[in-house]
C-alpha cells in the first residue's frame, strides 16, 4: 500500500499518542470484530446535512452549538439526564436563535463521547500509581489496579449506551418536545428561583406572542415542520480508533467511508500531529471533522492539517475548535486565522472556552472559572470581528443539572460551594444556569458583530 493510499486501518502503520494498553489483545480484536458487525448509529445522509449545515455556518449565516458531558459515564446514564441536556440545548439555541435571529446548528457531545486523552499516563494518590482513568469505554474511575485495566467489553457497553442515547434524543427532536410551542414548558424543572428566569420568561413570552402571531397568518406547528421539531448531531472526540473503524461503513449511495459512531467527530488537541494515526484516521472519512487548536498550535502547522484534513476545501468539512485560554487568545488567533485567510481556505471558526482555562481549586477541585469562560467568549469574538471574519461557534462541557464544578456565574458559586454537586466524571462543566448565560452572551455578541460594533480584546480579568 502507498504512503498515501487511505483506508480505515491505514491509521495502524502511524506513530500513536492515548492508546490504552489492552492486556488481551484477542479479546480486543473480538470485540472489534462484533461491532463491525454492528447496525451504524447514525447515517451518511445525516452526516452530509449536517455538513451543509456547517457550510452555512462558515459562510457566516448561522452559528454552531455544541456541547455535552466532557466525558458521558456509563453510570449516569438514565433518560432524566438526557432530557435535562436535551432541554437546556432547546432553551440556549433559542436563546440565540431568537434574541439574534440566527439560526443555530445543534450539536451535542453526547452518544459517543466517552473516551478521554490523558496528560498523564499514571495517577499517583498517596503511595499509589495506577494507571489513569481513560473514560468508561475504556477504564474504570475507581482507584483500584482492577477498575483501572483496559476492559475490551466496555467498548459494546459504550455502543449500547450511545444507541439508547441516540434513539431517544431522536425522539426528543422529531416526536413533539422539541417544539417551539414548548418554550415556556422547558422552563418546568429550570430552578424556579434561577437569577436568570425572568430574562429567560421575557424571551419565551416574546416567542409565544410570535407564534400566535404566525398562526393567525396560517403559519402553524402541525402544517410546519420546522416549528414542530429540530435537528439535532451527535459528536465526540475519535480517540479510539479501533472503536471508530469498527464502526466505519461505506455509503451505499457515495461509495465513500463514514464514521457512523457519531455525525461529527474530532481530534482532540493531544493527537492532531499531522503524520500521525488520528489525522490519518480522519482525513479518509467523509464526516464533518473538529480539530482542537490549542496554543502550540503553529499557523504553517495548521495549514498543512488543513491540507491533510479538507484538501478539496469543501464548505463544512473542517471545524477549527480554538481553546487557547482567555488571557491567550488575542496573542495566538489573529496569526491563525490570517493564514487561514491568505490561504483562501474554508473553515468554520469555533471557541472552545473550556480546556484553556482550567484551574486548580482549594479541596483538590478542577474547576472554571466562569468570567473567564465568558472571557475568552468574548475575546473570540472580538478578534474575529476585528480580523473580519465571522465568529462561528462555541464548544462547551456542560450538563443540563444543576452541578457546582465552575466557579461564579449569576448564583456566585464559591470555591467552598464546589464539593456540593461536583458530580463530573472528568473535566468541570457549566451547569444549566451558567449555560443559558452564555447562550443570552452568544446572542449579545452575534447581535454586535451585525451590527459591527468596535471590538475590544481584554488581555486580563
Ligand atoms: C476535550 O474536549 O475534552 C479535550 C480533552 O479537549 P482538548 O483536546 O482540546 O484538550
Ligand atoms: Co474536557
Amino acid at each position: 500500500m502507498s504512503a498515501d493510499q487511505w483506508s480505515p486501518d491505514s491509521w495502524r502503520h502511524k506513530p500513536i499518542h492515548q492508546v490504552p494498553d489492552y492486556p488481551d489483545q484477542q479479546a480486543l480484536q473480538a470485540v472489534e470484530q462484533q461491532l463491525a458487525g454492528f447496525p451504524p448509529l447514525v447515517f451518511a445522509g445525516e452526516a452530509r446535512k449536517l455538513k451543509k449545515a456547517l457550510a452555512s455556518v462558515a459562510a457566516g449565516d448561522s452559528f454552531l452549538l455544541q456541547g455535552g458531558d466532557c466525558a458521558e459515564s456509563f453510570a449516569e446514564h438514565s433518560a432524566d439526564n438526557i432530557r435535562d441536556f436535551f432541554r437546556v440545548f432547546l432553551q440556549m439555541a433559542v436563546v440565540t436563535s431568537f434574541a439574534a435571529a440566527s439560526p443555530v446548528v445543534k450539536v451535542g457531545r453526547i452518544a459517543g463521547q466517552f473516551a478521554k486523552p490523558r496528560s498523564s499516563s499514571m495517577e499517583q494518590q498517596g503511595e499509589t500509581s495506577l494507571p489513569s482513568y481513560r473514560g468508561d469505554i475504556i477504564n474504570g474511575t475507581d482507584f483500584t489496579a482492577e477498575s483501572r485495566v483496559p476492559d475490551p467489553r466496555r467498548q459494546i457497553e459504550a455502543y449500547r449506551q450511545s444507541a439508547a442515547t441516540l434513539n431517544l434524543l431522536r425522539a426528543f427532536a422529531t416526536g413533539g418536545y422539541a417544539s417551539l410551542e414548548n418554550a415556556h414548558r422547558w422552563m418546568l424543572g429550570f430552578v424556579k428561583d434561577s437569577p436568570l428566569s425572568g430574562r429567560y420568561q421575557e424571551l419565551a413570552d416574546r416567542i409565544t406572542e410570535t407564534l400566535a402571531f404566525m398562526r393567525a397568518i396560517g403559519l402553524n406547528p402541525e402544517a410546519h415542520q420546522q416549528l414542530r421539531e429540530t435537528e439535532f448531531y451527535t459528536s465526540h472526540e475519535a480517540l479510539l480508533l479501533g472503536f471508530e473503524q469498527a464502526l466505519t461503513r461505506v455509503d451505499s449511495t457515495t461509495g465513500d467511508h463514514y464514521a457512523t459512531s457519531g455525525h461529527m467527530i474530532w481530534i482532540g488537541d493531544r493527537t492532531r500531529q499531522y503524520d500521525h494515526a488520528h489525522v490519518e484516521f480522519c482525513r479518509g472519512v467523509k464526516n464533518p471533522i473538529g480539530l482542537k487548536c490549542g496554543p502550540s498550535l503553529k499557523p504553517d502547522d495548521l495549514l498543512r492539517l488543513i491540507d491533510i484534513l479538507n484538501p478539496e476545501d469543501e464548505a463544512g468539512r473542517l471545524t477549527l475548535i480554538c481553546r487557547f485560554g482567555y488571557d491567550k487568545v488575542g496573542e495566538h488567533l489573529p496569526g491563525l486565522i490570517r493564514s487561514v485567510k491568505r490561504e483562501g481556505r474554508t473553515v468554520v471558526w469555533s471557541c472552545d472556552p473550556m480546556h484553556g482555562n482550567t484551574i486548580n481549586a482549594a479541596g483538590g477541585y478542577k474547576t472554571r472559572p466562569f468570567e473567564r469562560v465568558m472571557g475568552e467568549i468574548r475575546n473570540f469574538f472580538a478578534v474575529h470581528q476585528l480580523e473580519g471574519t465571522h465568529a462561528g461557534g462555541v464548544h462547551l462541557e456542560m450538563t443540563g443539572k444543576n452541578v457546582t464544578e465552575c466557579l461564579g456565574g449569576a448564583r456566585e458559586i464559591s470555591e467552598l460551594d464546589l464539593h456540593d454537586r461536583y458530580h463530573t466524571h472528568c473535566d468541570p462543566r457549566l451547569n444549566a444556569e451558567q449555560s443559558i448565560e452564555v447562550a443570552f452572551l452568544i446572542a449579545e455578541l452575534l447581535k454586535a458583530e451585525r451590527a459591527g460594533k468596535p471590538a475590544v480584546i481584554r488581555a486580563a480579568e
